[in-house]
């Protein structure tokens, strides 16, 4: 997965001969994923129509104010496109808007939008050798560059003109490639090794059975995918679980047994930065797992049980730079439970699951949690999808670590 994917972009265009490449360039943005929308100048109009962009984009594309013919005296809002946007791109960027952004001039509805944007901007030139050369355009690119807007520097090569040299935008795929490697490189977790244990455990009974949990494995996906989202990488040890995993920065380690993840928890607790213990791990394995499959009696059949390890207390006793983070079910003094599991397993954050709550806990696709850290500090939040309670938990550890 891109981090591109559900991105908000706001593609500039600008009336340059590159602009006939922006169609290209918002199917690589829709083929990751994100969402595009193109505001053009008027007179890049003439360079390529708002059709082929909106067409592709599958949104209106603005280029003015308002829309004359429009009786409803709705107006396109660059403040609320502004808001909106994840991250902005003007390419082509021609030397007149790179001027004109430098100015703050906002005599069209681009130069609004490129005013009111808060987000990342990042513009990508395209014009003639001689024009790029020249010390005013220099001196423009420079100064946008001191205003925090990222420079997609052009290519060398034959230019409209038929002269050759710099100042052909850089192509389609390698704006998005460039864009992709800054946000990459850019992102909170970029550099830190995030570990998150998922899933249930399966301990052996015989060569046919186990005893096992309901554990869908979704909350600590939806952790692996926000970690990656973050820029980190991410060491996902899971319990069997029919979930996929598509980012690449995401490595998968599949384990059965408490044992099994214990040992792979091990492997890459030493030089983890972070790691989140979601998986629902069991207290209990058979005392001897039978060679044979057990055959049926007539009699009562008892299984000897002695505990697992606990992998989160075993990592938490060895703990140095780690930020460790547990999770917790409750059903009953849920708070004071999981404010003891904190200590005992020598936790920097947990994470509470009540089962009185609905909608949170095993297999559903919500979850209504708690945060506590070691100081104490409590807070509640509202039921929400596992996606949202990842980002949720993420902002916490991130406020915490000063990543
Ligand atoms: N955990 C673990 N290894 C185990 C058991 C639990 O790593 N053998 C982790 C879980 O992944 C979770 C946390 O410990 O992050 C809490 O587990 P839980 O089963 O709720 O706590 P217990 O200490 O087992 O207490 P109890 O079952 O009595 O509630």
């Amino acid at each position: 997965m891109s981090v591109l994917s559900g991105k908000n972009i706001l593609l500039g265009v600008t009336a340059g001969i590159a602009a006939y490449k922006t169609a290209y360039l918002v199917r690589h943005f829709i083929k990751k994923g994100a969402n595009v929308q193109v505001v053009m100048t008027p007179a890049s109009k003439d360079f390529i129509t708002p059709l082929t962009l909106s067409t592709l984009s599958k949104n209106p594309v603005f280029s003015t104010f308002f829309d004359k013919e429009d009786e409803s005296g709705l107006w396109h809002s660059h403040v609320d496109m502004g808001l909106w946007a994840d991250l902005m791109v003007i390419a082509p960027a021609t030397a007149n808007t790179m001027s004109k952004m430098v100015k703050g001039n906002a005599d069209n509805l681009l130069m609004a939008t490129y005013l009111s944007a808060k987000c990342p901007v990042f513009f990508a030139p395209a014009m003639d050798l001689d024009m790029f050369k020249h010390p005013s355009t220099q001196l423009n690119i420079d100064e946008l560059k001191s205003y925090g807007n990222i420079f997609i520097p052009p290519a060398s090569g034959e230019l409209a003109s038929g002269l050759y040299g710099e100042g052909r935008m850089a192509e389609p795929e390698d704006i998005v490639a460039f864009i992709e490697d800054y946000l990459i490189k850019n992102a909170p977790l970029y550099g830190k090794k995030v570990m998150i244990t998922a899933g249930p455990t399966y301990e052996a009974i015989d060569p046919v059975r186990f005893i096992g949990n309901h554990s869908s494995g979704k909350m600590g996906f939806a952790l692996a995918n926000e970690a990656a989202k973050l820029g980190a990488e991410v060491i996902l040890i899971t319990g069997p679980t029919a979930l996929v995993t598509v980012n690449p920065s995401i490595k998968r380690t599949d384990v059965t047994s408490a044992d099994d993840m214990y040992q792979a928890v091990h492997q890459n607790f030493n030089d983890s930065d972070i790691a989140i213990f979601a998986a629902a791990v069991a207290d209990y394995k058979p005392k001897t797992v039978a060679g044979q499959k057990i055959k049926k009696k007539d009699t009562v059949l008892n299984i000897d049980l002695e505990p697992t390890q606990d992998i989160l207390a075993s990592a938490g006793a060895i703990k140095k730079q780690q930020f460790l983070v547990g999770f917790a079910l409750e059903t009953n003094d849920e708070l004071k439970n999981a404010q003891g599991k904190l200590k005992r397993k020598n936790l920097d954050l947990i994470v509470l699951n009540s089962l009185r709550d609905k909608g949170a806990g095993f297999k559903s696709d919500t979850n209504k949690i708690t945060l506590i850290d070691r100081g104490g500090e409590v807070r509640e939040f509202s039921l929400k999808s596992k996606d949202e309670v990842a980002t949720d938990i993420f902002n916490v550890i991130l406020e915490k670590t000063d990543a």
